[in-house]
């Protein structure tokens, strides 16, 4: 089965084209047109842009993609994401489904991160142990959700503000870093002292699967403002002291950032683990934008091992948003057969896919 995905829900356009069959998956075509350097400008997505510029690159990476072939099915993210952008590609996939009497499947686009584990060379023949405990963190959202088999989810736990992407952006910006600022803070923070600063570990010992991140984002906000950061450590002494944890000053941007990360990274794999003990799922599955972070990576997977549970998270290239992650969530509706006729497909800019 040649299935067409259509991602537009942020500030990727992306389209690709897979066959799937049992287990198997190969992408035959992927194109992706970021709008990362028009949002830079304006330190984050913006909504009114952003489906403009979806509208612009659509139909062009849908021709490059397709080459005018048909594909046996449409899948397109309709939720949850910018209503602007959820518009251009729900528009574009209705229409071809219309002109090719190709069947169309809505997909969610947490479901498109999660199944984005089962792409790429190394994994593309595994089959996902179910249940399956998924850490699901991006720009816009940060949810444990537990997976009991294809299209049947289950909420344990989500952010009550921030998500945790959202709280890297927004401290990448008090440090004037570019959007998006996940991936700069964590190349910093490769360099730093995850001791230096010591950032609260917000809802870390609550006795829920709840996060909070805004109140981190406070405390980075008022450290800022109450300290200074220095460009480099001019005396070796004070390196020294940070190996052990005793760096008082000076802080570098280094430092701050990899507190800073850590602080999140405790968070998200302390509760992550405590949820795995509860539910004793098969398999961990770490997914989303923020996955691309090199120090959760190791770290979920380090504690994940120790528990002999198997863990999975895409390659890099697949954590952030893409249209092979949608056409392979399609591809398990369309197994079902759930299909929705092009005339009744609809955008929902909130939806969950668990009840
Ligand atoms: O899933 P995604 O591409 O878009 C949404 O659905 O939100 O995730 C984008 C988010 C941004 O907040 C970005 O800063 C974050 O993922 N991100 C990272 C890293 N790479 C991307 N956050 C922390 N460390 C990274 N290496
Ligand atoms: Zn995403």
């Amino acid at each position: 089965m040649k299935i067409l995905g259509i991602e537009s829900s942020c500030d990727d356009t992306s389209v690709a084209l897979i066959e799937a069959s049992d287990n198997h998956f190969v992408i035959l075509a992927e194109k992706t047109a970021s709008q990362i350097d028009i949002h830079k400008i304006y330190g984050g997505v913006v909504p009114e842009i952003a489906g403009r510029k979806h509208a612009e690159a659509i139909v062009p990476l849908i021709e490059e993609v397709t080459r005018g072939e048909k594909p046996d099915v449409i899948a397109a993210t309709a939720g949850p994401g910018l209503v602007t952008g959820l518009l251009v590609g729900v528009e574009a996939a209705k229409n071809l489904s219309y002109l090719w009497s190709v069947p169309l499947v809505r997909v969610n686009h947490i479901e498109g991160h999660i199944y984005s584990v089962l792409l790429g060379t190394q994994t593309q023949n595994a089959a996902l142990a179910f249940p399956a405990l998924c850490l699901i963190v991006s720009g816009g959202h940060t949810e444990l959700v537990l997976m009991k088999n294809h299209g049947v989810y289950e909420l344990i736990g989500k952010t009550r503000d921030d998500a945790a992407g959202e709280c890297f952006d927004k401290v990448a910006k008090l440090l004037d870093l570019d959007y998006p600022g996940g991936p700069k803070i964590s190349k910093f923070a490769l360099e730093g002292n995850t001791t230096a600063i010591p950032f609260p570990r917000p809802m870390i010992d609550s006795d829920n699967f709840d996060f909070s991140f805004a109140g981190l984002k406070t405390s980075a906000l008022y450290w800022l403002r109450d300290n200074t950061l220095t460009a480099v450590k001019v005396n070796p002494f004070h390196a020294i002291a940070s190996w052990f944890g005793q760096s008082s000053e000076p802080v570098t941007i280094q430092d701050f950032c990899a507190s800073f990360e850590q602080a999140i990274v405790d968070v998200l794999v302390t509760k992550t683990i405590r949820a795995a003990q509860k539910y004793n799922p098969k398999t961990i599955i770490l997914s989303g934008g923020v996955s691309a972070n090199k120090k959760l990576r190791e770290s979920l997977a380090e504690n994940v091992q120790r528990l002999g549970v198997e863990f999975r998270s895409p390659e890099l290239k697949y954590s952030m948003d893409n249209g092979a992650m949608i056409a392979l969530a399609g591809y398990y509706h369309a197994l079902k057969e759930d299909f929705t006729l092009w005339k009744d497909i609809q955008v929902d800019p909130n939806w969950k896919i668990y009840n």
